[in-house]
């Protein structure tokens, strides 16, 4: 399996402590405010997923576990509120989900915690787990890997992450405003921080397409793969279930 954090960018450079302020206007611009649609999906698909322990790693902002939570919360489902953990390397990415958090009134767990391990979390302690625009920048097999540990037998896993366009010109098309609309907005959201957008970038070209993907979480212990395309397949939901 391809080692997808031959970034073109160092994560060590604190490119998301840098971010975070700005983080969720980014996204905003970038998908044209379609990334809400993707996570409402994918927030919606955990909460109706049983069980009492959900896990969202390089949680970021909190837009994934914030959106669970507040489901929860309307639908008065106490048990599963109490035990959503939003893990992440980046304390200043976190601190806006704490804020957010706040506001919303909603109880969450933070923890600072590496995708590639998940050292903390015991083995087979976790219902669900989620990463959503993350696995293209980590190595995916350390991070499959670790996800398969903490995941009960049967638990499940959901990935939102950028796909290939099964439609080559509209790929293109694609790929063509995102080159030019990424460094525009990004250089001036960011203040000309070059690495936000090199990160940025690498994401829409480097992801395998979503055969490809869900052959390789196959491998790595999950069954019942599957993908689904959102937007004309411009992201992909992927789901797996812990074997055994
Ligand atoms: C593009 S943001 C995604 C945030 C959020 N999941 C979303 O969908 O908006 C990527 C996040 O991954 C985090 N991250 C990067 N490498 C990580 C790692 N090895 N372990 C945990 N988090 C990581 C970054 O700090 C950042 O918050």
């Amino acid at each position: 399996m391809k080692n997808s954090n031959s970034a073109d960018f160092d994560l060590d450079d604190k490119v998301f402590a840098r971010m975070a302020e700005s983080y969720d206007r980014l996204c905003d611009f970038f998908s044209l405010y379609t990334h809400r649609i993707w996570k409402n999906k994918l927030a919606k698909s955990i909460a109706n997923t049983p069980g009492n322990n959900f896990l969202d790693i390089a949680a970021g902002t909190g837009d994934i576990a914030l959106r669970v939570a507040l489901r929860l919360k309307k639908n008065n489902d106490i048990t599963f509120k109490k035990n959503i953990i939003l893990g992440d390397i980046c304390d200043q990415m976190l601190d806006i989900a704490r804020r957010k958090a706040d506001e919303k009134d909603i109880e969450c767990n933070f923890c600072i915690i590496d995708a590639h391990n998940l050292k903390s979390i015991p083995s087979a302690s976790i219902d669900v787990v989620s990463i959503s625009f993350a696995m293209k920048i980590c190595d995916r097999a350390q991070v499959l890997s670790a996800v398969h540990r903490v995941l009960k037998p049967g638990g499940k896993f959901f990935c939102l992450e950028a796909s290939r366009i099964p439609y080559p010109w509209l790929q293109s098309l694609y790929l063509l405003y995102m080159g030019l609309c990424i460094p525009m907005i990004a250089n001036r959201v960011t203040k000309g921080d070059r690495s936000a957008y090199n990160y940025l970038l690498k994401g829409i070209n480097d992801f395998p397409d979503k055969s490809e993907f869900v052959k390789e979480i196959g491998t790595c212990g999950f069954k019942d793969v599957t993908a689904t395309p959102l937007s004309l397949g411009i992201v992909a939901l992927h789901v797996g279930i812990k074997d055994g």
